[in-house]
């Protein structure tokens, strides 16, 4: 975990490279599935062949008779766990099949080769029920949920609808977003091991610490009877911020078996799951007066959860904290069907709400034509709508403006389907963004060495971000020393507890308490007259009560996002020629990995427009896109020229480092820039995603 950085000083905001990229690039950097424990065996799932029933009886003599086999856990025969707090981790606990995928058997082998063929020789009798897997908006079983997204379900300020009824120009439309999936390059695996009652895991997730409070609850285990390592995990996007089946099923096959045991799911084994992102449909209503003020604005969005638990795709937040509209109506329905559990993908939300509210938006513009800029700087709202709260700082309009300087957006003729170049038309269009400020409490520990070199200990999880670096960063900052005389230690559980990488508040967590050990130690090194001892001096700080703290204001980041679209005539193909954003967010800490997290953000951004999409089939009960063949990401080709750019915020209501999240706000808007380009382009509406060929003809 040493390596160069090629900066020293002036750590914060230097552009450092990745500490742990020369070991990644030369295949050093070892994942879950990579410890090749001595007497390891593998894991091969066997999923649920049926949307809705019980399992019966299973047959294993076939599988257990292929070479290699040493068991086949079945609901009879799997450990027993204690329930627990999420539900989807209740594998082979019984027989019931609340969706296709359901895992029904576990397959343990001495090859992941021969796992597999066992599991495919595992013999599944079902008692099928009817299913309901038909998602709409009316479906009778829709309620209104307490909770989305950790806030109240449903908001609501004036009297919206009579304020929409009586408006000067109103928009009412609905958008749709489909069920996506995070398909990270690393899929979810897990290595466990046990030695008497202690119980080690390898495993690829967005926070070891939950990991490890999971298993000891669920094996019924002391905390520290559990040890989990995350060193390095091939991208999450939420999908690996809680502990999923994979590590579960390891730990009770090595357990079953007495064996190491890794299970590394196939690719087509992550859309059922790992969670995807619930589709939405999501009405918006819009009434202005000809000034383009709003007078009201009504958001309402209806997704799928499970029947396993409940999750709600919070997309009608946003709508709380944009613009200035004295009649609010921010509310959500979720409808239970016997379908894959939903959960986070990067801008739960936030995404497809803003993809909703800026397309909307767009179509305001229209009717009042008035330029969409223009229309977003007179909603500026003078605190947040939804709370009442100051925001802490604010620059989304300085974004916008920013980027339309960039862009070059005053050249722009807004008529809609009016530039040709020979089969293709082109087109513009802009998009807010917007994603919250969260931070939870954390611990660090740091130690000064006689050497001269310091380390800094802290659970903290590196999904591919530059975690391990930006701390190295905020330390050396604390600590007035060069940032290659810091060394950080990241990734296991045996260092200070610590919250996951989710919600864009890896970095404001474990920064803010790595800043304080590390100020505490250099105030303690200050004091310190003569060499240090051999073991050198060691601080601790624990933000408890800080991080965690309400704060009189609203804390966000914000954005905007340009596009430049081709849409060809002849086939309905998109190309996406340029995409710009950009955030105000805070500090950055550091330019290269941030720019990083903002582009890869808007990439995932223009496949959410343009190319992916999953497709749950009401008779299956399931995806058939499970693969990267059928589910389609951008790829180099598709990726235009992507810029991203920031505007510095001098914010002191937020943390130590004055630093808002980054991970997810590039996703946020671009979206709705691509789709407002392509009405720009063609003069059409698209009210659905993905803007495929097949829609656009
Ligand atoms: Mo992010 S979807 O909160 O990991």
């Amino acid at each position: 975990m040493t390596g160069t950085t090629g900066t020293t000083g002036a750590a914060l905001g230097a552009p450092a490279e990745r500490r742990e990229g020369r070991q990644k690039v030369t295949g050093a950097a070892r994942y879950a599935a990579e410890y090749t424990l001595p007497g390891r065996a593998h894991a091969w799932p066997v999923p649920a062949a049926v949307a809705r029933g019980r399992v019966t009886a299973v047959d294993t003599a076939a599988a257990l008779a292929l070479p290699g086999v040493l068991a086949v856990l079945t609901p009879e025969d799997a450990p027993r766990l204690a329930d627990p707090e999420d539900a989807t981790l209740a594998v082979l606990q019984g027989p019931g099949v609340p969706h296709r995928g359901w895992c029904v058997a576990l397959a343990v082998a001495e090859t992941p080769e021969a796992a597999r063929a066992a599991a495919r020789a595992v013999r599944v009798t079902y008692d099928t029920a009817p299913h309901d897997a038909a998602f709409t908006e009316h479906h009778r079983d829709g309620y209104a949920p307490q909770e989305a997204g950790g806030q109240p379900g449903r908001v609501e300020h004036g009297d919206p609808r009579a304020a929409f009824a009586g408006a000067d120009v109103r928009v009412d439309v609905t958008y749709r977003v489909p069920p996506l999936h995070n398909h990270p390059m690393e899929p979810h695996a897990s290595t466990a091991h046990w030695d008497g009652d202690r119980l080690t895991v390898y495993t690829s997730s967005q926070g070891g610490t939950t990991v490890r409070s999971t298993l000891a609850q669920l094996f019924r285990l002391p905390e520290e009877h559990v040890t989990v390592v995350a060193e390095h995990v091939g991208g999450g996007f939420g999908s690996k911020g809680t502990p999923r089946p994979d590590v579960v099923l390891a730990a009770m096959a090595a357990r079953h078996t007495g064996r190491p045991v890794t299970l590394a799911y196939a690719r087509r084994h992550l859309p059922t799951v790992v969670g995807h992102r619930a589709p939405t449909v999501q009405r918006l209503r819009l009434g202005a007066g000809h000034d383009g003020r709003l007078t009201a604005l009504l958001h309402e969005t209806t997704s799928p959860t499970s029947r396993v638990k409940e999750f709600v795709e919070y997309a009608a937040v946003v709508s709380r904290v944009m613009y200035a509209a004295p009649n609010l109506l921010s509310a959500h329905r979720v409808v239970p069907l016997d379908v894959p559990t939903p959960s986070w993908m990067r801008a739960p939300g936030e995404a497809p709400g803003m993809y909703a509210l800026e397309s909307a938006l767009d179509e305001l513009a229209d009717v009042l034509g008035l330029d969409p800029v223009e229309l977003r700087a007179r909603n500026e709202p003078a605190e947040e709508p939804g709370s009442g709260k100051p925001f802490s700082s604010r620059h989304v309009v300085d974004c916008l403006r920013e980027g339309a300087r960039r862009f070059g957006w005053e050249d722009r003729d807004p008529r809609p389907g009016v530039r040709r170049e020979g089969s293709w038309l082109l087109g513009t269009g802009v998009a807010a963004a917007t994603y919250p400020v969260q931070a939870a409490p954390s611990t660090a520990g740091a130690q000064a060495l006689p050497d001269g070199t310091f380390v800094v200990r802290i659970n903290a999880a590196d999904i591919g971000t530059g975690a391990r670096t930006v701390l190295a960063q905020v330390a050396a900052d604390a600590l007035g020393v060069p940032l290659d005389r810091v060394r950080t230690e990241v990734g296991r559980s045996d260092l200070p507890p610590a919250p996951l990488a989710g919600g864009s508040s890896g970095t404001a967590s474990w920064g803010w308490a790595v800043h304080e050990a590390c100020a505490e130690l250099a105030s303690r090194l200050a004091a310190h007259t003569g060499p240090l001892p051999a073991e050198g001096i060691e601080t601790r700080a624990d933000t408890t009560g800080k991080a965690d703290a309400d704060s009189p204001w609203a804390r966000h980041a914000f954005g905007a996002h340009f596009a430049e679209v081709a849409v060809d005539t002849v086939t309905g193909e998109i190309r996406a020629r340029r995409l710009l954003g950009v955030y105000a967010a805070g500090r950055i800490l550091n330019a290269r990995t941030a720019r990083s997290q903002f582009t890869g953000a808007m990439i995932m951004g223009l496949g959410m427009a343009l190319t992916e999409g999953s497709t749950l089939d009401p008779a299956f009960g399931d995806f058939p896109e499970a693969d990267l063949a059928s589910y389609h990401v951008p790829v180099h080709a598709d990726v235009p020229d992507v810029e991203a750019h920031w505007i510095d915020e001098d914010d002191p209501h937020l943390n130590p480092m004055g630093s808002k999240g980054i991970g997810e706000i590039g996703i946020v808007g671009t979206a709705a820039a691509v789709g407002n380009a392509v009405h720009h382009a063609t003069g059409i509406r698209f009210r659905e995603l993905p803007l495929t060929p097949d829609r656009i003809l």
